[in-house]
């Protein structure tokens, strides 16, 4: 009743001293779990399997940070029982208690706050900065979720003539299947995770297999703030596998994915069949890949221009479906504007991240890190490398910042998201054609306008095809509640994590009248 209006968790300020000190203590305390074993948890119990998944530190690439117990079809099954049989209750019970958990799940995330941040240093190669920002993220999406699940409990008014009563009320959906990505290992996991819980649903959640223990870490929160077993099922495994068996599952009644563009249409299209058993049409909220530009305006602060290419492209090694991997430029203020970013980007550290003074550390994996050196020839026939275009893997998976100029709106590297630190310079003869080039992908989820001319922007807002529109900033960091996120066409079906209609998603309505 008392509930303070949501407010979104501040960062931590690592120019303080103490703070330093917390989180180098938390990597201390990580660092001394690494190669721990963990465990399946399906109805509360712990399941372990011969079979594993090795996560490991992209850094420090023979560094084991755990092994986690495989799920397979058989067990993908058992977790699918116990999560049909648990719905019943956990649907009905009352939607205060639920939202109550949430919010002491993100009590003790804010106790352990470093510590999980640390866990993503190790296990996704993020930079302080990016981990603090993503554990932020997850205490927003338990904090919001919970209060948008109180706003809907009691339904929305409908009008009622003289002799009946009408009400428009929500009802849970059933067993959710929650597949999620790495980049945001643990802010995407938990947010899709906890808004499918807290809407009343039951859930198998089938983290990614190159950072499961994050998520392991967050069924710990789950439990000791009191989520009752068999809720939440932690089923990680091989998304070819355990993935398809589920999003095919008769007893699935929605998939919350978000991913790759690929794996994002191959849910679609499987849980559009019906299978046999199976009595309703499958929900699929999909979230998926970017190929997200900045334009920037001749009317323009170039230097906010270049600081918002830079800091958007190769934040976190450019692996935020967010993130800038095209600058479409005027062409008078073209060469400025690349100069500016070259000399930026000369100046950024990278290294192990946890050394607080790297601002940009490694890509996730060995796949990874060969997919996105084989643009850098790729680059060098469309373009000029004027910055970067190198990379080392012989201790960790690392990729300098690479910026490529000169390259035609409809080359590869300016259509495919190559989801690392690259960045493709094209020049536009004027707003109009730069605002064309912006809206030539399939894709439709982040965009950025630099520009001093208030015409432009009306026009931007008005015809920039992107789910999120950032005008005189970069295009990365959304805040849930502030600047609820989700794309177009290709980028996904635009349900907006961390927005006000995210929780209905995850619900059905019921209308009912009854005669006075
Ligand atoms: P991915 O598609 O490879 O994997 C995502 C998840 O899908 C993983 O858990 C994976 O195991 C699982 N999976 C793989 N094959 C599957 C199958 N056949 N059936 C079911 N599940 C399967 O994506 P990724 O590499 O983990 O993440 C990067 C991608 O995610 C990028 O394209 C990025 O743009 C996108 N992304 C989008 C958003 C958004 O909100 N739009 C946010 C973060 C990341
Ligand atoms: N919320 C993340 C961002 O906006 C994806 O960068």
């Amino acid at each position: 009743k008392n509930l303070p209006d949501y407010v979104t968790e501040p960062l931590t300020d690592f120019s303080k001293e103490e703070n330093v000190t917390a989180y180098k203590a938390a990597l201390e305390k990580v660092k001394a779990t690494l190669g721990t074993d963990y465990p399946l948890i399906i109805g509360g119990e712990r399941v372990t399997t011969d079979g594993k998944i090795t996560s490991y530190n992209p850094a420090n690439k023979t560094q084991v940070v755990g092994t986690v117990s495989k799920s397979t079809k058989e067990l993908a099954e058992r977790a699918m029982q116990v999560a049909d049989a648990k719905f019943d209750e956990w649907s009905k019970t009352p939607a205060e208690e639920r939202a109550a958990i949430l919010l002491r799940a993100a009590e003790i995330t804010k106790e352990r706050r470093h510590e999980m941040s640390a866990m993503m240093t190790l296990e996704a190669g993020k930079p302080w900065i990016e981990a603090d920002a993503d554990t932020a993220e997850a205490i927003d999406f338990m904090e919001y979720y919970a209060r948008q699940m109180l706003e809907l409990k009691d339904g929305k008014p409908v009008n009622s003539r003289d002799g009946e009563k009408n009400t428009f009320e929500y009802r849970s959906l059933g067993v959710g299947v929650i597949i999620s990505p790495w980049n945001f290992p643990f802010a995407i996991m938990a947010g899709t995770t906890v808004a499918a819980a807290v809407a009343g649903n039951t859930v198998l959640l089938k983290p990614a297999s190159t950072t499961p223990v994050i998520a392991y870490k967050f069924m710990e929160i789950l439990e000791e703030a009191g989520l009752p077993a068999g809720v939440v099922n932690y089923i990680p495994g091989p998304g070819g596998e355990v993935g398809d068996y589920l999003v095919d599952h008769p007893r699935t009644r929605f998939v919350s994915f978000t991913g790759s563009r690929d794996v994002g249409l191959r849910i679609n299209e499987r849980a559009s069949k019906v299978n046999e058993g199976q009595i309703w049409i499958k929900r699929v909220i999909a979230e998926m890949g970017g190929k997200d530009t900045i334009v920037v305006d001749k009317e323009a602060d170039l230097d906010l221009a270049a600081e918002s290419i830079v800091k958007s492209a190769f934040g976190f090694s450019g692996q935020k479906c967010s993130a800038c991997s095209r600058a479409v430029i005027v062409e008078d203020v073209y060469d400025e504007v690349l100069e500016k970013v070259v000399k930026l980007t000369n100046d950024l550290t990278i290294g192990d991240p946890q050394d607080f003074s790297n601002f940009m550390a490694t890509v996730i994996d060995e796949a990874a890190f060969k997919k996105i050196t084989s643009y850098f020839d790729v680059a060098k026939e469309e373009g000029r490398i004027v910055a970067g275009g190198t990379a080392d893997d012989s201790t960790g998976y690392f990729v300098n910042p690479t910026v490529v100029a000169d390259v035609a709106p409809n080359a590869r590297l300016m259509q495919e998201e190559i989801f690392g630190p690259i960045v493709a310079f094209s020049k536009a003869k004027d707003f109009n054609e730069a605002l064309d080039i912006a809206n030539n992908t399939e894709y439709g989820l982040t965009g950025a306008v630099i520009s001093d001319n208030e015409d432009h922007i009306a026009q931007a807002k008005q015809d920039f095809f992107v789910g999120n529109l950032y005008i005189n900033r970069g295009c990365t960091g959304a805040i849930v509640g502030y600047q609820p996120f989700g794309g177009y066409n290709m980028s996904g079906t635009c349900s907006k994590a961390g927005g006000p209609d995210f929780i209905g998603l995850h619900l059905q309505s019921k209308s009912i009248s009854t005669a006075l």
